[in-house]
């Protein structure tokens, strides 16, 4: 791909969201994008069958059952990472007894081994790492948030005896700000870039303060930086680099939360890995009163295939009192 003028900087990107939220075909990562349209219809009908189908599975049940099995119940210190990797090698895009699998699902749209080899190859990498990684951030901030998990924990106990459906997940809005100021406070992608096909005049992003519109030629890269808009204390607050759930409360972010991306090139992973990740949290949470830092270290970035902390997820659990 050719490159044009590189118009990208972390402020910039006020503007760069409003490209992506009108999804107009100018601002495209390829020339024309016709490779990634027919790669689109091939994968996203098939997350649409899975995300739900799954999560009703028995197998992904079995799979977190083992999981609890490794859990330390004499709170003595665990590093969840790990764990939480080899419980998402089991069920990340579809193990051998699930019943809804993507490659299946695929297969339904085309025959052509090396498109299907090729995409299952694109979605190994984050379905294995995203969900282990979103999980392990989750339980470090809240291990330093013991508020936040006796609040978790209020709220999902009444239904404690439930089977934990799609629906069910769907009651706990606590839950989901949780996870929502997990991947705000510690995104797992921090960068997305799109070349521009058609010049365009940005109503901002321009100027000195980022406010003034922004000429956007053929052929300018046009990068969006999720660390800056993520914790932009304009739109966020003072607070934006603490971890608050209750922010979400009164907040209907757009474009200024962006951790799966947006527009027609969106994750489709998200909802399948969000309601993988809240079974997993309600699942442990049942079973433990409190949840505790075992590590006094900042969350330390370490740069893979996802960004993750380089000291893991080091815990101690306390099982509930079981009456
Ligand atoms: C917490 C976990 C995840 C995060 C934070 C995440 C984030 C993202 C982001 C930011 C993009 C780029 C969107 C764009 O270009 O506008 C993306 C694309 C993609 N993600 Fe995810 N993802 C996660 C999990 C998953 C999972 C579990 C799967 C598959 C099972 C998946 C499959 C994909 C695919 C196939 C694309 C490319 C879509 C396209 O080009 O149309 N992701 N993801």
């Amino acid at each position: 791909m050719a490159l044009g003028r590189r118009v990208s900087t972390a402020r910039r990107s006020r503007a760069i969201h409003w490209a992506g939220e009108i999804s107009r075909p100018w601002i495209q990562r390829s020339p024309k994008g016709e490779k990634w349209a027919i790669r689109r219809k091939l994968i996203k009908p098939s997350f649409d069958v899975i995300h739900i189908a799954n999560l009703d599975n028995r197998s992904l049940g079995r799979h977190v059952e083992r999981l609890m099995d490794l859990i330390p119940r004499d709170t003595s210190t665990v590093d969840l990472m790990p764990l939480f990797r080899r419980l998402n090698l089991k069920t990340g895009i579809g193990s051998e007894d699930n019943h809804f699998r993507i490659i299946d699902e695929m297969a339904k749209a085309t025959q052509d081994r090396l498109t299907l080899r090729f995409q299952m190859h694109n979605l190994f990498t984050p379905a294995h790492d995203g969900a282990a990684i979103t999980l392990s951030n989750a339980f470090f901030h809240l291990s330093r948030n013991p508020g936040a998990w006796a609040k978790l924990r209020a709220e999902i106990l009444p239904t404690k005896r439930s089977s934990i459906t799609y629906d069910l997940l769907k009651t706990y809005g606590y839950l989901k700000n949780v996870i929502h100021e997990t991947h705000r406070v510690t995104p797992l992608s921090t960068l997305i870039s799109r070349q521009c096909i058609k010049e365009v005049v940005l109503p901002s992003g321009g100027g000195k303060n980022g406010k003034a519109p922004l000429y956007v030629q053929q052929g300018d890269v046009v990068e969006m930086n999720f660390r800056c808009t993520l914790r932009d204390k304009e739109f966020w607050g003072k607070d934006a680099d603490e971890f608050r759930p209750e922010r979400w409360d009164n907040l209907m972010p757009t474009w200024e939360y962006t951790p799966f991306g947006g527009g027609p090139r969106i994750c489709p992973g998200f909802r399948l890995v969000s309601a993988k990740t809240a079974y997993k949290m309600v699942t442990i949470l049942r079973e433990f009163e409190r949840l505790e830092s075992r590590d006094d270290r900042p969350w330390t970035e370490d740069t893979r295939a996802t960004f993750q902390n380089l000291n893991g997820c080091k815990v101690a659990l306390f099982p509930a009192q079981t009456v």
